[in-house]
């Protein structure tokens, strides 16, 4: 079917995979949302795979220095497949936890592409990450790196650490002063101490990361305080070989411009390489974690309106996604997410809506005060830039099951990258431990979680729990 160029005014210019057909229908790179609403169900996420490797291309290529080895941070979209993505594109991984480390490993990284940050790390923890051979454990705080000597001298293993610094820095209206990260920058000498005395600690690295940066100044006032730290390092006789600048590179998701990684990246170089100069230090690896940069306006979000409520001065549409199981940064940081009128995109926007999810809360709104088209039950909305953070923070609030996820991929076909919830799993966790019932009848009853009812209503299977 022939494309029509959607108006300026709803195609932006950071979705370059969507077009519309003449029945005002979206496509995402070639495929269209009724298709995908049709075979995999909604709510849906949708990934579209030239959107992610087209991102983490630029977003490496933008710095041009030798030693640069970025990290994806798999917090914000841990799928697998992306995961896949990502090693084929050349990115490491930034894992949050021994699960991350985990399904970094099934994508097929080496060990010595992870390093594991967080704020806490279990004994056990540590243990299973120097066993694996990650690539540094970066500790967060004197008490940790105290408990990783401890292990490591329990294991009698070397085990490689960054250290997490908070450099306390201000700059314009960005601060770290409250974060809760890493150790203040007044105690981090101590801690590079501490780091030397332990026998089998190998300090290699500095990190910092500085969440929402909107100024890529700030990752300048950083690198130079970081770098006093490498300096103290050397004059102890430790070789830093890391400095790790953390994530925190934002995505456009109004009108409203960010600054981009080529708009930063070859003065940041000029900057660091001199400052780098001036402090005599070796060369180190640079390594950036950016998360939502990578997939943030690779997402979209699916939803069926399922119902239209009248309230005084305003209209209501409910849809069979929610803030709980879908978007939840809807609801936790209010983000504001576009909505597109997937099935009605040439019609003109005459009404204003606020979207609510499909849950018995008041606050599950998922938009507010958006001019759309006449909706009905049966339309489909998309929402968009949802690829991070929504997936990995979705929740089953009233027992709701998480949708599925697919990819467009960029041969055109669709691929199934995360598959609905099933009950069964879902109560796996008190079932596996209260006895409610015989447990032959929980086997039915487990049975039964994995009917498929579309199929039963089709009349491919005839009986239920046998
Ligand atoms: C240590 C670390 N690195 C990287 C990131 C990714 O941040 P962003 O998605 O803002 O790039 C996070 C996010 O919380 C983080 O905690």
């Amino acid at each position: 079917m022939p494309y029509s160029r959607i108006s300026k005014k709803y195609l932006k210019p950071r979705w370059p995979f969507l077009k519309q057909d003449a029945k005002g229908t979206l496509h995402v790179d070639g495929v269209s949302i009724k298709t995908l609403a049709e075979k995999y169900g909604t709510p849906l996420y949708v990934l579209v795979e030239s959107e992610i490797r087209n991102r983490v291309r630029r977003f490496k290529n933008a710095f041009p220095y030798q030693k640069f080895r970025p990290q994806y941070a798999s917090k914000c979209n841990s799928n697998l497949e992306i995961l896949r993505i990502m090693r084929e594109e050349g990115m490491d991984i930034d894992a949050s936890s021994v699960g991350e480390i985990i399904l970094a490993l099934l994508a097929d990284f080496e060990p010595r592409e992870i390093t594991f940050t967080n704020l806490h790390k279990t004994d056990q923890d540590i243990m299973f990450a120097a066993k694996v051979g990650v690539q540094a454990i970066t500790v967060d705080s004197t008490e940790e790196l105290a408990r990783v000597a401890k292990v490591a001298q329990k294991m009698r293993t070397r085990i490689r650490v960054f250290i997490r610094v908070n450099p306390l820095i201000q700059y314009g209206k960005y601060t770290s002063k409250h974060q809760q990260y890493g150790i203040a920058n007044s105690s981090v000498k101590k801690a590079i101490r501490m780091a030397k005395e332990a026998r089998y600690v190998d300090l290699i690295g500095l990190h910092f990361h500085g969440s929402y940066i909107s100024d890529p100044k700030v990752y300048e006032v950083a690198a130079h305080k970081i770098i006093k730290h490498a300096v103290y390092c050397k004059s102890l006789g430790i070789r830093i070989r890391y400095i790790d600048l953390g994530g925190g590179f934002p995505y456009q998701y109004n009108d409203t411009e960010v600054f981009q990684p080529e708009e930063m990246g070859k003065r940041f170089v000029k900057k660091f390489e001199e400052m780098i100069k001036k402090a005599d230090l070796h060369p180190p690896t640079l390594i950036f974690e950016p998360g939502k940069f990578m997939v943030a306006n690779a997402g979209i979000g699916l939803v069926r309106v399922i119902s239209k409520k009248k309230r005084p001065k305003k209209t209501m549409m409910i849809v069979d996604g929610s803030t709980y199981a879908f978007l939840p940064d809807a609801m936790i940081y209010k983000q504001y997410y576009e909505v597109l009128p997937a099935t009605k995109m040439t019609t003109r926007r005459t009404k204003e809506y606020t979207i609510a999810g499909c849950t018995c809360d008041c606050i599950d709104i998922l938009a507010r005060n958006r001019w759309l088209p006449t909706l009905e039950a049966g339309d489909l909305l998309t929402f968009m830039d949802c690829g991070a953070y929504s997936t990995v923070m979705a929740s089953n609030f009233n027992t709701l099951k998480r949708p599925a996820a697919v990819m467009v991929k960029e041969n055109g076909t669709i691929k199934m990258i995360r598959r609905r919830d099933r009950y069964s799993e879902m109560f796996a966790p008190e079932l596996d431990v209260l006895k409610v019932a015989d447990p032959r009848e929980l086997k039915k009853f487990y049975d039964l979680t994995r009917i498929n009812i579309d199929k039963l209503w089709n009349g491919r299977k005839k009986t239920i729990g046998k």
